[in-house]
């Protein structure tokens, strides 16, 4: 695998070789972090991390990532920087590639990341647009090797809004890595046919499959459970109604998961709304007389639950991106 000045934008851009070599990379990586065995082989280099999105894991894991690797950060906080106000995405990219040897970007469109990177003398990595989320797919399939030991055959079934980043995201690893994936939801939440597609083809030469299906019996022999918010980052507030409407019978429960094989897990890329406990969750909560959203608190906090194990992989596969990348 040779990805050295590489973007990581998103998986359509990788083989299932280099995306197996990443998370070889960040097995190798998370083994030494864990025996403590120094892997700073990016002393002397800097990475910008731009955020026009809030974020408490994929910062941490960038942050953390980079200084075990040596290297020093600069983050840009939602409203703390020039960026598309006063000063275009091909100029950014001309000044941040003058200082910083790799860019990170969370924002909106795709199309802006993009438009980065072709401007961007240096490698950019995607850490959350509307339409991918590709550094989080790597750290839930990490989770899922260590799991069940390998990908290939393994049955992901997805619930809830599948035509945003996640379902899409998901679709395209479990297609290129060999899995079984389902996108459970109501028609209008399924990922546009053009990328179904193109995964159907991936599928086809991996030997795993895409289903897209409005029936939550599709549970049936799932090895693992996924879900995310039923409104992202982004979306207007006054969406939450339809969305719960729509997505009410698409809730991860104790019921769900019971029709899935009894050694399945449940998996969320976080943050979720299980309880009242954020001021999100307590406020749609209350407004529309729910004590849960997507995951139910039994699910969530069950023995089932491996959410904190993806939480803790973003950072050792996002600093296996950031290796690759930079070539460490
Ligand atoms: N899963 C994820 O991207 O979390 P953050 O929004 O906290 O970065
Ligand atoms: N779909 C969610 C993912 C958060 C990690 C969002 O975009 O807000």
């Amino acid at each position: 695998m040779d990805l050295v000045g590489h973007d990581f934008l998103t998986l359509l851009d990788f083989t299932p070789a280099e995306i197996g070599g990443l998370l070889e990379l960040a097995a190798d990586l998370k083994a030494k972090k864990k025996a403590g065995i120094p892997h700073d082989t990016l002393r002397g280099k800097n990475v910008a991390l731009i955020f026009e999105k809030t974020s408490t894991r994929t910062r941490c894991a960038f942050e953390v990532a980079a200084h075990d690797l040596g290297m020093g950060t600069t983050y840009l906080d939602p409203t703390g920087s020039q960026i598309g106000k006063k000063e275009s995405i091909a100029d950014t990219a001309e000044v941040l590639s003058g200082m910083f040897e790799g860019i990170e970007y969370r924002g909106y469109g795709q199309s802006i990341v993009e438009e980065l990177a072709l401007h961007a003398r240096v490698p950019v990595w995607n850490g959350l647009t509307n339409e991918y989320h590709p550094t989080q797919i790597l750290a839930d399939l990490l989770t899922l090797r260590e799991r069940f030991g390998s990908l290939q055959g393994l049955k992901l079934v997805y619930m809830g809004d599948a035509r945003y980043n996640m379902g899409n995201s998901l679709m395209i690893g479990c297609a290129k890595m060999g899995l079984h994936f389902v996108a459970c939801a109501p028609k209008a939440y399924w990922p546009s046919q053009e990328l179904v597609t193109r995964c159907e083809e991936f599928a086809r030469l991996s030997g795993g499959s895409v289903t897209l299906t409005e029936d939550t019996d599709a549970v049936a022999g799932a090895d693992a459970v996924y879900t995310d918010v039923w409104v992202s980052m982004g979306e207007p507030t006054a969406v939450w109604e339809e969305r719960i409407n729509a997505l009410a019978p698409y809730q991860v429960n104790a019921a769900l998961m019971a029709k899935a094989k009894h050694t399945a897990v449940f998996m969320h890329c976080l943050p979720a709304y299980h309880d009242h406990k954020t001021a999100i969750g307590r406020e749609m909560g209350e407004r529309f007389g729910r004590a849960e959203m997507e995951v139910t608190d039994e699910v969530f906090t069950s023995r089932q639950s491996i959410v904190f194990q993806e939480a803790e992989n973003r950072m050792h596969t996002i600093k296996a991106v950031m290796a690759a990348t930079l070539g460490a």
